[in-house]
């Protein structure tokens, strides 16, 4: 049995975001409460493969802790080939599942042929769930997509890929060309997953949900097994807790000394988890995103955007701390 089966209905899943959800950003998500699942930020399978390239993406998007079981990687790519020998230095890491990136709209991705390039290419689309299964040797394999590239064919989309059997499915419910503009599709997220799960497989919702009340109410209303949640959990971290989360949106100043505080344990951990690796720049938008939405944030938002240390942000938010 695998984690995917044992997860409660509906269950919670973090959203993979590239240059955000990092390990040091799950452990701070976890240390509210942690989503029934996590994912790691997309990587490259071919820059996963490649020699000189193996290692810094290791250490740059792949570093997890335990406490972020289960934990899935995700990858993108476009070779069969070459996700076979990716899925198997991700099982060789210890992680809990592989989900295969079928719906970046980036244009170098779906130039490359990978991401929501797959919505015109079934075929492949299958070889490379399949090639994903036999690299991970029986971890489970996953996908992540939307709704369609130019136009809706997500009834379609889904049949072909319900074939290849992978254990879920995520739907984002929107279109390659569509941006955050337009609203996600919950409706047709719902016609998907009465095909989806008539084949035993799991179906994950996404797109634009608020808090966890509801992702609990989206579940119901569209029959979904799960929600994945992205951009809410940003500057939110205790987005999953939602006593914590309750607690804190009632209560103005007390939310206020919580982002301060929250935002220099995620600087210290950062430093700690990244040290050498990566920039300590990489944080600010975390800084950003935690500092914003009371009274005096622009002012201590632009004296951290200046932080090169996390000994730096420390001596700014303890002076914030300390009125
Ligand atoms: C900054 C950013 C980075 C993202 N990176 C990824 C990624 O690496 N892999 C992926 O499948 N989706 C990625 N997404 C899409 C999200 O996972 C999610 O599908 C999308 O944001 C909609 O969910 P939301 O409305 O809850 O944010 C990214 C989104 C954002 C905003």
């Amino acid at each position: 049995m695998n984690f995917w089966e044992k997860l409660p209905r509906p269950f919670f899943i973090l959203a993979p975001m590239h240059e955000v959800t990092d390990t040091a950003f799950r452990q701070i998500v976890c240390f509210y409460k942690k989503p029934d699942v996590l994912m790691t930020e997309f990587v490259s399978a071919d820059g996963l493969c490649h020699p000189s390239s193996q290692k810094r993406i290791i250490n740059y998007y792949l570093k997890f802790s335990q406490k972020e079981r289960p934990i899935v990687a995700q990858i993108w790519g476009a070779s069969p080939q070459v996700i076979f020998q990716a899925s198997k230095i991700i099982a060789s890491l210890g992680f809990d599942g592989i989900d295969i990136n079928m719906g970046c709209p980036d244009k170098k991705v779906v130039k490359n042929g990978g991401g929501a390039a797959l919505i015109l290419k079934p075929k492949l689309a299958r070889e490379l769930i399949l090639a994903a299964k036999e690299g991970g040797g029986g971890l489970p394999v996953s996908v992540k997509t939307r709704l369609g590239f130019n136009k809706n064919i997500v009834e379609k989309w889904v049949k072909e890929l319900v074939k290849a059997k992978p254990v879920a499915i995520t739907l984002h419910g929107r279109l390659q060309k569509e941006n955050y503009q337009t609203p996600a599709d919950w409706e047709s997220i719902a016609k998907a997953a009465k095909i989806v799960k008539k084949e035993k497989i799991i179906i994950i919702g996404n797109g634009d949900v608020k808090d966890i009340s509801d992702a609990r109410k989206k579940a119901f209303q569209y029959g979904v097994d799960g929600v994945m949640i992205g951009r809410g959990v940003l500057g939110n971290p205790w987005f999953f807790d939602e006593k914590k989360y309750l607690i804190l949106t009632k209560d103005k100043e007390r939310m206020k000394r919580e982002k301060l505080k929250i935002a220099l344990k995620h600087a210290l951990l950062f430093e700690k988890t990244f040290k050498e690796i990566k920039p300590f720049c990489h944080l600010r938008k975390h800084l950003a995103a935690y500092i914003s939405d009371f009274a005096g944030a622009k002012e201590i938002r632009l004296k951290l955007m200046g932080a090169q240390n996390a000994t730096e942000v420390k001596k700014i938010i303890s002076f914030y701390l300390k009125r």
